[in-house]
């Protein structure tokens, strides 16, 4: 006869939680934290990805994000909870962690955006396995995205994102031939998608003449947030828009390549570019290659 494991044995890890997985079968995207679930050893994969990393924050990452850090009062001992993260968010920005129960469809990922809520993974990574995941956990979300928005010029910079890809999805709506139509929002998810990925996931800034990581995919790595900076192997120039539209990228590797931004002022100007560009028809036919569009992704945009 089996047993039931007490509740908190069952654990939220990336590679088995079933209540995610209970989740998911029944299509619930947006779901509580179930907090009680966190195993012990879930909450010490936690501590130490967080005691490895603090010290190349204080070296590496830009002064907002050690301040959002500050802001948010980040528990190093124990797994945030996300109604905690929020109550010291919302106050600063307007935005708030929102739990999910994984991959979420584009399009319904960036209008969360635009309404101030970012769609946060709640499992943990193994602990036998810190170093890569190819899909975000607890600690890229909350530790390397959400203390970012806690500063105003960044968080409007998402919103911004939002709304351009609300304004994509219109812009696509009218085209009257379907294969075209399709083509089109490939051309332009596949565009939106390079951008995100060098500037929120992998950007650096420029800051006091010295480069600075903003970028949450770097932000939440202990390897590669050094890497990024100070490693003669990565090219680092500064952002040109009509280079990150057209520039692949494979994300099972350190990145080579990567884009300065002057602030985030600058960078909330190039997301008002991109959707200018998006109306003359500059994102209609970028450079194929990485990342691949999927169905659900595309489908999720067409809808609209
Ligand atoms: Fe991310």
């Amino acid at each position: 006869m089996s047993t039931v494991p007490p509740a908190a044995s069952i654990g939220l890890s990336t590679n088995h939680a079933p209540f995610i997985e209970q989740a998911r079968a029944h299509g619930e995207i947006f779901i509580r934290q179930p907090y009680e679930l966190y195993s012990e050893e879930n909450q010490e994969t936690w501590r130490r990805l967080y005691a490895r990393i603090r010290p190349r924050w204080e070296r590496y990452a830009n002064r907002k994000f050690l301040q959002g850090v500050s802001n948010l009062a980040l528990d190093p001992n124990a797994v945030p909870k996300l109604e905690e993260v929020n109550h010291f968010l919302a106050p600063l920005s307007g935005f708030s962690a929102k739990a999910v129960s994984g991959y979420v469809p584009a399009y319904v990922f960036f209008d969360c955006l635009r309404t101030r809520a970012f769609p946060t993974t709640v499992t943990i990574r193994d602990g036998r396995q810190l170093d890569y995941l190819p899909e975000p956990d607890i600690f890229h979300d909350i530790a390397g995205h959400v203390p970012m928005h806690t500063d105003k010029s960044f968080a409007d910079v998402l919103v911004r994102f939002g709304e351009f890809a609300r304004e994509a999805a219109e812009h696509v709506a009218g085209i009257r031939d379907e294969h075209e139509r399709l083509l089109r929002m490939e051309s332009i998810l596949r565009a939106m998608a390079r951008f995100f990925w060098f500037t929120v996931e992998f950007g650096l800034m420029c800051e006091a003449g010295q480069i600075k990581v903003y970028g949450s995919g770097l932000l939440s790595s202990f390897g590669e947030i050094e890497h990024s900076v100070s490693s003669p192997l990565v090219q680092r120039y500064p952002i040109r828009l009509e280079w990150v539209i057209n520039q692949a990228f494979e994300i099972n590797h350190y990145q080579p390549l990567l884009f300065v931004v002057e602030s985030f002022e600058h960078l909330f100007e190039l997301v008002h570019e991109l959707e200018q560009w998006m109306k003359d028809g500059r994102l209609d036919n970028v450079a194929p290659g990485e990342p691949g569009v999927n169905e659900t992704d595309l489908k999720s945009f067409l809808r609209k």
